[in-house]
């Protein structure tokens, strides 16, 4: 049975230590969230399993990890100044202030004011001075610094198209509503591929990005059938987009989006290009006076400077990851009692292995499961715990509840035959393994 609701999953992650609300103990602050000891690792996780997939495991495409703060030029020439807004509403009887779409029911038509739009972004000062002229923002996308590095990156590795920069980071949004937990938040993570190609070859590129995400997804526990391609409608894509598809996932509160795969076209490049009239730019862009960039290319091939088409897979980790534990989140009949697992895929378990002696103040089992421990930490597969609290039942259900794989008990024959049990946390089944075996079984299932 998985989660019957999003606060099932709320109490099981700080009871555990996933997430914590941000500034607890001041009262807390709406949209933002503390990962905690295993959220962290979680987190960690699934950035790096996105990270292989789209860097390690491609010979097309490098990394970046870019500053958060942001001239204002940046998001002025890509259009963030003038378009990333909500319409925002008040409401006269309740002093409520919403986003024109979101108004609760309970808000009655002519309590509410005329909308204004209200831009997302948080404005910030670089340096001692505010003079009120020169400022800079916490970004809202990973992207624009992609597209800025476009010809340091090119440069520096001799790339060309197709290929693609990666980056993953934080991005921020003065959100009017919030929504469901970590799902939409003011401050969270963002895992952004922006791949160039050339144009024409497009949506080719596009086709084969969704589903390259689609089997990404799979790998990480949140199968295809629960994923929902929706083609964004023309007059409902972002200023830049020719075409987008969202990723959409049935999370505890509602079918909605997990990841947007868009084709940006030529709009960015060609908006922080400088000599743009002799560059061919389709997209309608802003003219550029202060960039010292031309940001197009010219390879053996082609007859003219050519600005680079973008196909843009983006997603969220923290709704990344709030989908992975949805949907490894199990409730079982275990004889007569039951017990709340996290089946994770293994390679995103916070926790690869927990090594249990079974008397806690035995001091040979207790070093014995020191060493086994410390052997099994050194693969570099993860986080592995030494658990000593003596109760086995329930250590295993602890680890049932954070997901953890294996755990690997030591009890009274371990120290006469040299073997341990194994434990695997899907099936409950024990299996009793050499402890010189332990490593390459170990290597095996991860
Ligand atoms: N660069 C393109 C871009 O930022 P987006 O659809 O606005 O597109 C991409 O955001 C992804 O970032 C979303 O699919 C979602 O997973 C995540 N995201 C966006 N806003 C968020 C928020 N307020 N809280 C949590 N995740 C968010």
């Amino acid at each position: 049975m998985p989660a019957k609701n999003i606060e099932e999953l709320v109490a099981l992650c700080k009871r555990r230590g996933f997430i914590f609300q941000s500034n607890e103990i001041y009262g807390g602050v709406q949209g933002l969230y503390d990962y905690g000891p295993l959220g962290v690792e979680l987190k960690n996780n699934i950035k790096n399993s996105w990270w292989k997939s789209m860097v390690y495991d491609r010979d097309d495409v490098e990394g970046l990890d870019a500053a958060i703060l942001t001239k204002q030029a940046v998001l002025q020439y890509s259009g963030h100044e003038e378009t990333f807004t909500d319409p925002l509403v008040d409401c006269r009887s309740c002093g409520g202030r919403f986003r024109a779409d979101q108004v609760p029911d309970n808000c009655k038509e002519e309590d509410l004011t005329e909308p204004r739009q209200f831009n997302l972004m948080f404005r910030t000062n670089i340096g001692p001075v505010d003079d009120g002229k020169t400022f800079a923002y916490l970004r809202p996308e990973t992207a624009q610094q992609i597209f800025t590095n476009f010809k340091n990156v090119v440069d520096s590795t001799s790339k060309s198209i197709p290929f693609g920069i990666a980056q993953i980071g934080k991005a921020f949004r003065n959100e009017i509503t919030l929504k469901s937990f970590i799902f939409r938040v003011r401050e969270f993570e963002q895992m952004e591929l922006e791949f160039f190609v050339e144009p024409g070859t497009d949506e080719k590129w596009h086709k084969e990005w969704v589903e390259h995400r689609l089997s990404w997804w799979e790998a990480q526990g949140v199968p295809k059938n629960k994923l929902v391609l929706y083609e964004v409608p023309k007059d409902e894509l972002a200023h830049y987009s020719k075409a987008t598809v969202d990723l959409m996932y049935e999370f505890p509160h509602g079918i909605e989006e997990l990841e947007g795969i868009a084709n940006r076209t030529d709009f960015d490049l060609g908006s922080h290009s400088k000599n743009q009239d002799e560059l061919n730019i389709t997209a309608k862009v802003k003219k550029n006076k202060d960039s010292n960039s031309k940001l197009a290319i010219k390879e053996p091939h082609m007859k003219d400077w050519v600005v680079p088409y973008v196909i843009e897979p983006s997603a969220g980790v923290d709704r990344a990851l709030l989908a992975i534990i949805n949907e490894a989140y199990k409730e079982e009949k275990v004889g007569d009692s039951s017990r709340v697992v996290l089946s994770f895929k293994p390679h995103l378990s916070p926790i690869k292995a927990a090594v249990i002696p079974l008397k806690k103040n035995n001091d040979k089992m207790v070093s014995l499961a020191k060493q086994i421990k410390n052997d099994l930490q050194k693969l570099g597969l993860g986080r592995v715990v030494l658990e000593n609290s003596g109760n086995i039942g329930k250590s295993y259900r602890r680890h049932d509840e954070v997901g953890t794989p294996l755990c690997i008990t030591i009890d009274f024959e371990s120290l006469e035959n040299s073997d341990v049990t194994v434990r695997d946390r899907d099936t409950m089944k024990q299996d009793r393994v050499n402890i010189k075996n332990l490593k390459d079984f170990f290597l095996e299932y991860f």
